[in-house]
């Protein structure tokens, strides 16, 4: 069978609440923020990218971080992990008494100096300290790579610096490395380039694909990881997303188009994926527009795949 050697479950990773939400023109008010967060983790979903702990002038949207957090309820195996910049930002998570976070880094100069105003070489010398103390804390720490395929100021990257950026953000303790697609122009042949350069250096295992469907190639690069072995995907519910310093960069996978995906390959989520629409359509109520996802928009129906 063409797809019988897939992974058996494959952990999502829910990012929508951060990476969907910075990227509103709106800022979502903090209730409708926790609700969407709650009912995502309601929903099965074991980490969810709850909010970010950057400077509030760069991203006003997330400015609410830690009164988000502070009334937060507790969900038994789920991790609320989120996005930390710079020692500032892991004393306010601290503070907030976060117990993951998600640290960031480029693989292209000129996007990184845009993104956090720092050389790649600066960036990497001030991540290298929080992923230590972040671990020292008792935190379980993921690093994301931004512009593994392409950068919207120097175009294409080498698999090679994908590589040994890899190695090096692995090495230095992260537990799990999520390779971003930032402004969506992966497709599957450059999928495999990349996770071919990658796997000669570091464990598959503790890699993660961040597929933003700019350009619609996003569940074809899924499935080109899942045949690569890959375990780990970042979703965002409704497909909302971007990142506001990567022009050009729209909605991330959307959460329910990658459960459908995955439910008919027969691949173990625990994720009900009902639920997770039920959370999109409340938020897009309140952000006042339908999500991009296209399974949200279409309605419910039983993947052919896992039918008996
Ligand atoms: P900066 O302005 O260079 O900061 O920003 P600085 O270190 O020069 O400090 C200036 C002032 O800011 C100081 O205050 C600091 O205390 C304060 P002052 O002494 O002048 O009163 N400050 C802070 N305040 C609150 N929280 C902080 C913080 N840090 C400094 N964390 C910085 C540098 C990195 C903070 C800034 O560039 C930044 O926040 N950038 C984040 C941009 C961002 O959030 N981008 C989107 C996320 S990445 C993404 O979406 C990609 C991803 O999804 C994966 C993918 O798709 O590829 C993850
Ligand atoms: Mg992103």
């Amino acid at each position: 069978m063409l797809f019988s050697s897939l992974p058996e479950r494959v952990k999502v990773y829910e990012v929508g609440p951060r990476d969907g939400l910075q990227n509103e023109d709106q800022v979502v008010p903090t209730d409708a923020k926790r609700r969407f967060v709650q009912a995502l983790a309601r929903a099965g979903l074991p980490l969810v990218e709850a909010t970010s702990f950057v400077h509030p002038k760069w991203v006003p949207q997330l400015a609410d971080a830690a009164a988000l957090l502070a009334d937060l309820e507790p969900i038994d195996g789920v991790r609320f992990p989120v996005l930390v910049p710079n020692a500032k930002g892991l004393e306010r998570a601290l503070e907030a008494g976060v117990d993951s976070i998600a640290v960031f880094v480029a693989a292209s100069e000129s996007f990184s100096r845009k993104n956090t105003n720092a050389s790649l070489a600066e960036t990497f010398a001030r991540v290298r300290p929080l992923i230590a103390e972040a671990k020292a804390a008792g935190l379980w720490v993921r690093a994301y790579l931004s512009v593994c395929w392409g950068c919207p100021y120097e175009g294409p990257i080498a698999p090679e610096t994908v590589a040994e950026l890899s190695e090096t953000l692995i090495s230095d303790g992260a537990e799990e490395l999520s390779l971003g697609d930032t402004i969506g122009i992966a497709d599957p042949t450059g999928v495999e380039r990349v996770l071919s350069a990658v796997a000669a250096r570091v464990p598959l295992e503790q890699i993660a694909l961040h597929f933003h469907d700019t350009r619609g190639t996003a569940l074809a690069n899924v499935l080109a990881g899942l045949q690569l072995g890959v375990t780990t995907y970042d979703a965002s519910a409704g497909g909302l997303g971007g990142c506001p310093y990567a022009p050009g960069a729209s909605g991330n996978l959307a959460t329910e188009d990658l459960l459908y995906l995955l439910a008919g390959l027969g691949i173990e989520t625990g994720v009900d994926l009902a639920a997770v629409r039920a959370a999109t359509l409340e938020l897009a109520q309140v952000i006042g527009r339908p999500a991009p996802s296209r399974y949200a928009a279409a309605g419910p129906w039983e993947p052919l795949g896992a039918v008996e």
